[in-house]
């Protein structure tokens, strides 16, 4: 008996962007209303001025709604086109369910829908998913959103996260092309730095769950910012190479949005040309994790820093350790 499988590869692009920020911006004076911290600390540091957290009524899964809609809408995809729904998050307050059947639901599509965990990488390793579900003909439309509710997940008293993390969602759709949109991904781990970006109390310690035991992300910041700007140099080098792109044919570059430092120092170390716009949203964002890439993306679109069908490298790394990146051609804006 001979399994069936398609054999006619296609090319495959983002065919539209959507993203939900949430309505509340929270300032860093607010933040140091509870943390032992300063404006002026955290601006050095992070770069962050401002952040937005999720009120009451915004959930994980009514912001990635709302992301998804505009992306459909900018790629003219109905919901029913979609045969996957990848939802990357690390802050889905359940285990079981998983939030992307109901993220589909909500957009009226019956579509295979699962999440994924690989931390502020969990974007651009769903890209890459769709983009092979996409060219091996497997799917024709696959729905990518990141999405986090950092705000749920933080001690606010704790300097080492508090500050930086915060919510949104960002979602494309991805879609056949006439030429190659999104170029093959690089990507890997290294689990044995799994104890520096943590859940605590994991699962299994909340048996007797009491408020007090509630996760929390917690960080050792300075042993991931030792690491990221020197080793996504180099993962940005293997992405060029394997879209056989070179550093003069970019527009854009977006980093996931981890800290303004981190971003500054790996643009140096990759050799970045002074005419590739670089994307800086966690300023007004902060670190929105898996929904950073493409909610920094819309930033650089809305502001004319970068334009639809511009060339552009993006670079993800987080909890895992994780981390991908690949060259993608940026859609049009929901
Ligand atoms: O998105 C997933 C991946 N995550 C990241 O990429 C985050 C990467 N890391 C970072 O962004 C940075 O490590 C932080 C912004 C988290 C921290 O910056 P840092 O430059 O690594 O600070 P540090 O932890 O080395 O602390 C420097 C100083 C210390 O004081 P002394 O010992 O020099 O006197 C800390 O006690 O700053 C002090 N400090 C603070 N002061 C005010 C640490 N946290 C704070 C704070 N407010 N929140």
């Amino acid at each position: 008996m001979r399994i069936e499988q398609p054999v006619e590869m296609t090319h495959a692009a983002m065919l539209g962007l959507g993203v939900h920020r949430p309505e509340r911006v929270v300032t860093n004076e607010e933040i140091c209303e509870v943390l032992d911290s300063s404006d002026e600390w955290i601006q050095t540091r992070s770069g962050i001025r401002t952040r937005r957290f999720a009120g009451e009524d915004e959930t994980l899964i009514g912001m990635s709604v709302s992301a998804a809609r505009k992306a459909l809408d900018a790629a003219g995809v109905d919901a029913d086109q979609l045969g996957c729904v990848i939802v990357a998050t690390s802050t889905h307050p359940e285990h079981t369910p998983a939030s992307a059947p109901q993220v589909a639901t909500a957009l009226g599509s019956t579509a295979a829908a699962l999440d994924i965990s690989a931390g502020c990488a969990g974007f651009c390793h769903a890209l890459n998913l769709a983009a092979s579900m996409v060219r091996s003909g497997a799917e024709t439309h696959v729905l990518v959103i990141g999405v986090e509710q950092l705000s749920r997940f933080m001690d606010p008293t704790d300097r080492g996260t508090a500050f930086i993390f915060a919510d949104g969602a960002g979602a494309v759709v991805v879609g056949p092309s006439d030429a190659p949109g999104i170029g093959p991904t690089a990507w890997g781990s290294d689990g044995s730095q799994a104890h520096v970006i943590t859940q605590t109390p994991s699962c299994m310690g909340t048996r007797a769950h009491t408020d007090a035991d509630h996760p929390v992300v917690q960080m050792e910041g300075t042993a991931v910012f030792r690491w990221a700007p020197f080793a996504m140099a180099k993962v940005a080098h293997q992405a060029l190479e394997l879209a056989g792109v070179g550093l003069d044919d970019l527009d854009a570059f977006v980093p996931h949005q981890a800290n303004l430092r981190i971003t500054q120092t790996l643009a140096k170390n990759i050799g970045l040309p002074e005419s590739v716009a670089i994307g800086t949203d966690v300023v007004d964002s902060g670190n929105t994790s898996a929904a950073s890439v493409p909610l920094a993306i819309e930033a650089m679109l809305r502001k004319e820093e970068a334009a639809v069908g511009d060339t552009a490298l993006l670079i993800a790394f987080g909890a895992g350790l994780s981390y991908a990146g690949q060259v993608v051609t940026l859609p049009p804006l929901g």
